[in-house]
């Protein structure tokens, strides 16, 4: 059944149309919108959220906070206790490595080619954003198949354990970890400075699947909607950052977002 005042679509169960129509009029008029996304976007990707009813931590409780310290008192222990974890995978590994992007990702990636985003800025290290095409990127909890140099910041892929424990910067010789930012580790200087410029830019804000519990990627929210930037929330639940949301749509973001671009694709010019 189609709803001749949804424009044809089919009728709207969730009763969302208004708030995705409100989404895209305040996209259309932003000039700079970026993205702030958490582990909620890639839920649909089978991989699993920390926070939440099914959320791992939920579950099986938070990880100790301590983890950068533990790194940097004896990186080879370190280095040889994930070696041990490779070889004996646990939910999240499992589900990392088979992970590959939904809807919301391809949605995202395709707001960006439409020239209305113009930056994506990810709690997540799944890298998801990157395989579903988005190129204007910050990864700021980092990149699972990278390693990063502790010293320079240099990042080259990880595909296995190097031989050497622990590994060491062709460059500087400095110690290499992966990039995944541990508990307890300051977020890598060149990616914060890179997450804050792009988000001190911008005159809207998509938050996707995020609590907006952690800082500093959660400032990064509070700091847009200081300065006025409307903020548009896709969670599946409300937030404590709901209420100050110019629109806030609560459901799957793989199925509202991609609502979202094709209305928005009806009201752009169309490609010569
Ligand atoms: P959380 O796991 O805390 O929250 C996930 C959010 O996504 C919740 O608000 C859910 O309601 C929402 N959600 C779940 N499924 C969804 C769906 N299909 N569509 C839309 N929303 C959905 O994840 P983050 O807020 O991203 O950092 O967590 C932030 C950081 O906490 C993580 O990056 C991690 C942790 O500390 C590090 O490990 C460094």
């Amino acid at each position: 059944m189609n709803n001749a005042a949804s424009g044809g679509e089919p009728t709207d169960p969730n009763g969302h149309l208004p708030d995705v129509q409100r989404a895209v009029e305040i996209l259309l008029a932003a000039h700079h919108c970026a993205a702030l996304t958490g582990a909620g976007i890639s839920a649909e990707s089978g991989v699993p959220t920390f926070r939440g009813k099914d959320g791992l931590w939920t579950k099986q409780g938070e990880p100790p906070p301590n983890q950068y310290r533990l790194f940097q008192d004896d990186p080879a222990a370190w280095w040889r206790r994930l070696q041990a974890r490779r070889e004996d995978p646990d939910e999240l590994a499992t589900a990392l490595a088979e992970a590959v992007p939904n809807d919301a990702h391809f949605a995202l990636a395709e707001l960006e080619r439409l020239g209305v985003l113009k930056h994506t800025i990810t709690q997540n290290v799944d890298g998801l954003h990157r395989l579903a095409g988005s190129a204007r990127l910050t990864e700021i909890h980092g990149n699972r198949a990278l390693l990063r140099c502790t010293r320079c910041n240099d990042r080259r892929p990880f595909d296995e354990i190097p031989e050497a424990l622990p590994p060491h910067c062709e460059r500087c010789h400095g110690l290499l970890k992966p990039d995944t930012v541990m508990f307890g580790e300051p977020i890598p200087r060149d990616t914060l400075v890179a997450a804050m410029a792009e988000a001190g830019r911008a005159d809207c804000m998509l938050l996707i699947g995020t609590t907006a519990l952690v800082s500093p990627a959660a400032d990064l929210a509070w700091e847009a909607y200081s300065r006025g930037a409307p903020l548009i929330e896709i969670n599946l639940d409300p937030t404590v950052i709901s209420d100050r949301c110019a629109v806030a749509i609560h459901g799957k973001a793989g199925e509202i977002l991609p609502r979202i671009v094709d209305r928005l694709k009806r009201r752009l010019p169309a490609a010569p």
